[in-house]
């Protein structure tokens, strides 16, 4: 079959090249791609929310199944456009319904949906521009930290953690009467700081079954032993190593197995990936968030160590039948470091030209995933903040992140920059 996967960074990379090494794979299009991807198929360049566009591009290349990285389409309700129209309805979009991907989108709808059904989630209040006053009034009420976080789409830049009160009051001032982060705090969800070790767990379901895919734990800030601004993610390890048997037991008791019931029972529709940011709390796991879609970088290395045709799965998936599939995990841990441009997560420069690509890929335990790449005037230069993703599988994390990390060593650009420390505190 034709497949058309959307998105452009080391998460589609990943998807591309787990997808292509099935045999029900015939032809690949990721739309728009980057210079990873291209190794594994047609780029086409077409905006991942222009869905005019890629409905003619769906019909005229026979594509039999859509694939959705990003979670922007899934939040502007690419499944329902497809659902809306006779010609499009049959062909399967892997990620949830508009309803669905609120669970990203509005964090006020997604603490909404966990407390009516009972997900483990810290105690919030929402406020808007009418009860701004209460929410004020609502702050004095609550011992710092105090996580304020815009219900929309923020870039990842949406939620705060304020030391003071005074701090928190004017940061909710900000947000709902300054627009902070335009319309996407018009609400804010003021929640209870629960304080504990971080974690992800990721869950494709059909609607009705559901796999749980093997867990990840991501490093979000820039500098080593976890300083300095907030990134999309420098790099992360797979298995988590306290995520033990009797915690996964809990996270499907308390939190998968309510969550997808819960979408079933409110009649959302939802065949795709669900990512549940957890805290693990003294031994009890907390929902912190959902996301609509897989994580970036955490897909690449949670699609290395599954063994499975990911385009069975995915089929099984349309085809609600996921209950008949086994997802099967690779024994050895992994883990991905992110090389990133120099000044990421702020300013920096792009058209960098990459060497050494080719080199780490010699080493069968390795792979270099591109995130912000492009091919310009024959060579592969960099394009973004996140570069690449330099994935490892190895006896233990430890192992793993320093087989990545001397393939890093072995890759070069102007600029050039990474974390040697990710899974530091499990060596
Ligand atoms: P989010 O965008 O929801 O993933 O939040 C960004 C980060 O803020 C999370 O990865 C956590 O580190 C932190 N965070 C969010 N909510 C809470 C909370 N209730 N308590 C403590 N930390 C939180
Ligand atoms: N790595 C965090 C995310 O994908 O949201």
């Amino acid at each position: 079959m034709n497949i058309l996967l959307l998105g452009s960074g080391g998460r589609e990379h990943a998807f591309a090249w787990k997808m292509v090494q099935s045999p029900l794979c015939s032809k690949l299009y990721i739309a728009p791609g980057n210079a990873g991807t291209l190794q594994h198929g047609e780029n086409v360049n077409i905006g991942i929310n222009d869905f005019a566009a890629i409905e003619n591009f769906v019909l005229q290349n026979q594509i039999a199944l859509v694939v959705v990285g990003p979670e922007d389409p899934l939040v502007n309700g690419i499944y329902d456009y497809f659902q809306s129209k006779p010609e499009l309805q049959k062909i399967p979009v892997i990620g949830p319904s508009l309803q669905g991907a609120l669970l990203e989108g509005s964090k006020a709808f997604a603490k909404q949906f966990m407390i009516k059904h009972h997900v483990p989630t810290a105690a919030y209040r929402e406020f808007e521009a009418e009860n701004l006053e209460d929410g004020l009034a609502y702050i004095d009420t609550q011992t710092p930290p105090i996580v304020l976080k815009a219900d929309g789409l923020a870039a990842g830049k949406g939620v705060l953690i304020c030391a003071t009160h005074e701090e928190a009051k004017n940061e909710l001032r900000e947000m709902i009467a300054n627009a902070k982060f335009g319309q996407a705090s018009a609400r804010v969800v003021i929640e209870q700081f629960l304080k504990g070790i971080e974690f992800s767990v990721f869950v494709l379901t059909d609607g009705t079954s559901y796999k749980i895919l093997p867990t990840a734990k991501d490093y979000k800030r820039i500098g080593e032993g976890d300083t300095g601004l907030n990134t999309g993610g420098m790099g992360c390890i797979s298995p988590v190593p306290f995520a033990s048997e009797a915690m996964m037991k809990l996270v499907e008791d308390k939190v998968i197995i309510p969550t997808v019931n819960g979408l079933k029972a409110d009649g959302i529709v939802y065949k795709g990936f669900i990512y549940i940011g957890l805290m693990n709390v003294d031994g009890e796991p907390y929902v912190i968030e959902y996301n609509c879609r897989m994580g970036d970088p955490e897909t690449e290395i949670v699609l290395p160590r599954i063994k499975n045709d990911l385009v069975e799965l995915l089929i099984a998936v349309g085809n609600e039948n996921i209950a008949s599939q086994t997802v099967l995990t690779d024994e050895r841990a992994a883990a991905t470091v992110i090389v990133a441009s120099g000044g990421y997560p702020e300013d920096y420069e792009k058209g960098k030209v990459i060497t050494g690509l080719d080199t780490p890929n010699a080493n069968r335990d390795t792979i270099v995933f591109h995130a912000g790449t492009k091919v310009a005037d024959g060579k592969v230069v960099t394009n973004g903040g996140r570069v690449l993703a330099v994935s490892s599988f190895g006896a233990s994390v430890t192992e793993a992140v320093a087989k990545s990390n001397a393939a890093i060593e072995q890759i070069h650009f102007e600029g050039k920059y990474y974390r040697r420390d990710i899974g530091y505190e499990f060596k």
